[in-house]
């Protein structure tokens, strides 16, 4: 016996407490330590926001020289580490890789395992914060079958990631800034996100006291679903299988059939309910991006504008408070960066490592935390007897 309150999907419970991002959902404000995300988006860069993040200030140029450099001396994988990847299938999903090699990092630094020394903790930070790109990009490298690139310390944090995802020994990649822009916000606006579902699993796993890299691990597998992470990459598939601005009332029908469980993808939040203020920078960044490639009428932008102006106008969507989110964008963006479909869910992962790492580092920090251990609403059948296996049905 006992009561509890009974609260599926988490709508009206707070987790925990935390200092570091906050979200008016029926305002669209969003802030990382008390700063629009919009000021963050026009004046920072990912390094500011990661420190910003983890310290709860932006950073000095002498902090930010250091920290930049500190996660530069980490990018590197061990060795043994590369050589983890030749145990998937060659044609593994990136996220598949992920999981297990972030997981798998925890084999590697024995230290990380005490958790309650604080500098151990930072440097799995560092290292998570770091590791994160070159896991990414070689995940993607196997997936087609190219050679690993090793990351440089002469580029910058995004421009890195660009050259060891489309570099390739035999020929210089060319960086573009305005791409290399695009992607630095595809990563501040992915930093953190309060408690969504992986940062709550993350949370969830790190307070039984499990090291940090296991605890990632946990929090990629959870960003994997549909619902969460994987919406750009099911945002994406969907535009592509609409194809063509005649098909879209057939989409927006099926989406509003109440016996059809099809949703339409980069729409919807569960806390955004007036509009989400990443989706308004993303929308941004994407038309900068075409207009630098020279795609402006690019179909699937076309496409996406004119599923959302009908979306928008439609009473179900209305009512219900559905409006494109970050996703919905960001998908777009990325394709014109020349990245595949199957590598968003791993870029998000990238980018949102450094608000898990921190939302973990803050409850560890906290003195007072306890172990994540919620009860449940029994339904099952009340104490009964076994029978003797003559009565038994
Ligand atoms: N298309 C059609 N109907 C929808 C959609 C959608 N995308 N999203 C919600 N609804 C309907 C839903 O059927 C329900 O209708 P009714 O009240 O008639 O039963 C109502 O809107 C409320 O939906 P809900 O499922 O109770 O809302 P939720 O807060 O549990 O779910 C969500 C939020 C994001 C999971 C959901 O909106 C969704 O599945 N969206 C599509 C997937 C997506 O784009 N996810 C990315 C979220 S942003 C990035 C991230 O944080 O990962």
């Amino acid at each position: 016996s006992g009561m509890f309150t009974y609260d599926p999907g988490y709508i009206s419970t707070a987790s925990s407490s935390s200092e570091i991002t906050f979200i008016d959902g029926d305002e669209g404000i969003l802030l990382y330590r008390g700063y629009p995300i919009e000021q963050l988006a026009a004046q920072c860069d990912f390094i500011d926001v990661c420190y910003l993040l983890m310290n709860g200030e932006l950073p000095t140029s002498e902090q930010k020289t250091s920290f930049d450099n500190t996660i530069k001396n980490h990018s590197m994988l061990h060795e043994q580490l590369v050589k983890f990847y030749t145990g998937f299938r060659r044609d593994a999903h990136p996220m598949a890789l992920m999981v297990g090699v972030v997981g798998a990092l925890s084999a590697f630094y024995h230290e990380a395992m005490d958790i309650t020394n604080a500098a151990h903790r930072e440097q799995s930070a560092f290292r998570l914060i770091a590791k994160l790109p070159t896991i990414a990009a070689m995940a993607y490298k196997y997936n087609i079958g190219q050679p690993f690139i090793y990351p440089r310390n002469n580029l910058s944090y995004a421009e890195n990631f660009l050259h060891m995802m489309f570099a390739v020994p035999t020929e210089e990649y060319k960086l573009n800034p305005v791409l290399v822009r695009a992607l630095d916000r595809i990563l501040i606006l992915h930093a953190d996100h309060e408690q969504n579902a992986s940062t709550s699993t993350v949370r969830l796993a790190g307070s039984s006291g499990a090291n940090p890299y296991a605890c990632i691990s946990a929090g990629i597998a959870c960003l994997w679903g549909p619902a969460h992470g994987g919406a750009n990459e099911a945002c994406l598939n969907m535009l592509e299988e609409i194809g063509d601005v005649s098909r879209i009332d057939e989409y927006i029908q099926r989406a509003k059939n109440k016996d059809d469980p099809y949703r339409l993808m980069g729409f919807g939040h569960r806390v955004y309910k007036n509009f989400d203020p990443r989706a308004k920078l993303m929308r941004e960044t994407c038309h900068e991006v075409l207009n630098e490639l020279g795609l402006q009428n690019d179909r699937l932008f076309k496409l996406a504008l004119q599923l959302e102006k009908i979306a928008l106008e439609d009473e179900y969507f209305i009512s219900r408070k559905l409006y494109p989110n970050v996703d919905f964008y960001s998908g777009i963006v990325q394709r014109a960066l020349g990245i595949p479909t199957f590598m968003f869910t791993a870029i998000f992962a990238m980018a949102r490592t450094v608000g898990w790492v921190a939302q973990w580092s803050e409850m560890i920090s906290d003195p007072n935390h306890r172990i994540g251990r919620p009860r449940q609403l029994y339904t099952g059948i009340t104490m009964r007897n076994i029978p003797s296996a003559a009565l038994r049905k």
